[in-house]
């Protein structure tokens, strides 16, 4: 943490994650209860993530915040939720320090951008929420899990505090207590595994997360269904990934991701997220499975027709192949992230694919990365506030 004169602050950076096993459906809307367990990966910093400074002074006027260069209000009732929860524990555990105490009541400037384009349309709340919490307990000292109150922002967030493999605990208190993630393991565990996004060109507005659960939880029937084997699945794929068994891995993965946007069309007026593109990427990946002996690669979508498509990096050449050809694109950066490795023998029948038509520009671009680590604290002169505790983009 840095100190200036009258001015505290803390520039932290948190991942993305994408779930395997999806969470969909609240049990408590203010508490941000889920239904079922969760299973994600969190990916790595590097080429996703969210960076937060978080800043106190006596001599700040009111609480600010900026996202992405822009203002935003803080009358928000998650944002509010969040801070007070932090300020909350805080609290609790140093009730002796008068300065601390005082602290606490110097307002505060919260300034967050991503290295990812908001374009994309990929889901940066995660990674946002779980940055402010994050950036927010090392400014106020608070140690231990923060997971708990990451999920007060926005449910998934709680996962991003994790490195590599973890699962969100739906938990069983009223009170949300026991709702917290957990790491099943680290990024370290299948340095093999890569992570292939396919942001898919598309104009439309899709419904928010929260809306979309609240009317699956209102009227679908096959919700009832899902929550009754999520269990067993939640089981299976830490089995895969603990085993590093890729072809189970694969399957657990695609079957949930259809089945959540299964229940999203029985949702009473239908919820639907997958556009034709995110169709024909699950056919291809389907076609590439079945000209192998085992899974080659999985798709999962979560509440936008994008695709992150998981395979082993050996298999990463093959697969940027057969994309550059169903999805060829001029754009010089079609292909962003980690250097893709080098492979000259492969060979791809496309006759396999006979019934897939080639469609130039369905995709936006790619990017390419891989599990990664928890959040981390950064160096000062990666911070987003100058000293006079306003964005340095703004000056
Ligand atoms: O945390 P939220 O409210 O953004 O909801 C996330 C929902 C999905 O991304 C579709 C699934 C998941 O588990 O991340």
């Amino acid at each position: 943490m840095n100190i200036q004169d009258d001015m505290e602050w803390i520039t932290c950076d948190s991942p993305v994650n994408i779930a395997v096993i999806k969470y969909w459906g609240k049990r408590d809307e203010k508490l941000i209860l889920p239904l079922n367990s969760s299973v994600s990966i969190t990916l790595n910093h590097e080429e996703l993530r969210a960076r937060t400074t978080v800043a106190i002074s006596r001599n700040f006027n009111e609480d600010k915040m900026w996202l992405n260069g822009k203002e935003q209000s803080m009358k928000n009732a998650r944002l509010q939720s969040v801070i007070s929860q932090i300020k909350r524990l805080s609290r609790k555990r140093k009730t002796d320090c008068d300065q601390l105490d005082e602290k606490l009541q110097w307002k505060l400037h919260i300034c967050s951008e991503n290295n990812f384009p908001t374009a994309a349309g990929l889901a940066s709340s995660a990674a946002g929420y779980a940055c402010l919490v994050y950036a927010l307990s090392k400014l106020y000292g608070i140690n231990g899990d923060i997971s708990k109150i990451a999920r007060l922002g926005s449910g998934s967030a709680c996962r991003s505090l994790y490195g590599g493999f973890v699962i969100w605990n739906k938990g069983e208190s009223s009170d949300g207590e026991d709702s917290k993630a957990e790491q099943i393991a680290p990024e370290t565990h299948w340095p093999e595994l890569r992570i292939l996004i396919l942001v898919v060109s598309d104009q439309t507005k899709h419904t928010g997360s929260t809306v979309g659960m609240q009317t699956t939880v209102a009227t679908s029937e096959l919700l009832q269904q899902r929550l009754q084997t999520v269990p067993q699945k939640v089981d299976k794929i830490k089995q895969a990934i603990l085993n590093k068994d890729f072809h189970s891995f694969a399957e657990i993965t695609m079957k949930d991701s259809n089945q959540l946007h299964a229940v999203c069309l029985d949702t009473y007026p239908p919820v639907s997220y997958l556009n034709d593109t995110s169709h024909h990427i699950m056919q291809l990946v389907h076609a590439i499975n079945e000209d192998n002996t085992s899974n080659m690669v999985a798709y999962s979508f979560d509440a936008g027709p994008n695709a992150f498509l998981f395979m082993q990096e050996k298999d990463v050449p093959t697969i940027i192949n057969i994309l550059r050809y169903f999805y060829p694109s001029s754009d010089p950066h079609f292909l962003r992230g980690l250097p893709v490795p080098e492979k000259d023998d492969y060979h791809v029948d496309y006759t396999t694919f006979i019934e897939l038509k080639v469609v130039p520009r369905a995709l936006k671009f790619v990017i390419y990365t891989k599990p990664g680590p928890e959040p981390s604290v950064k160096e000062t002169d990666c911070g987003l506030l100058a000293s006079d505790g306003l964005p340095k983009l703004h000056q």
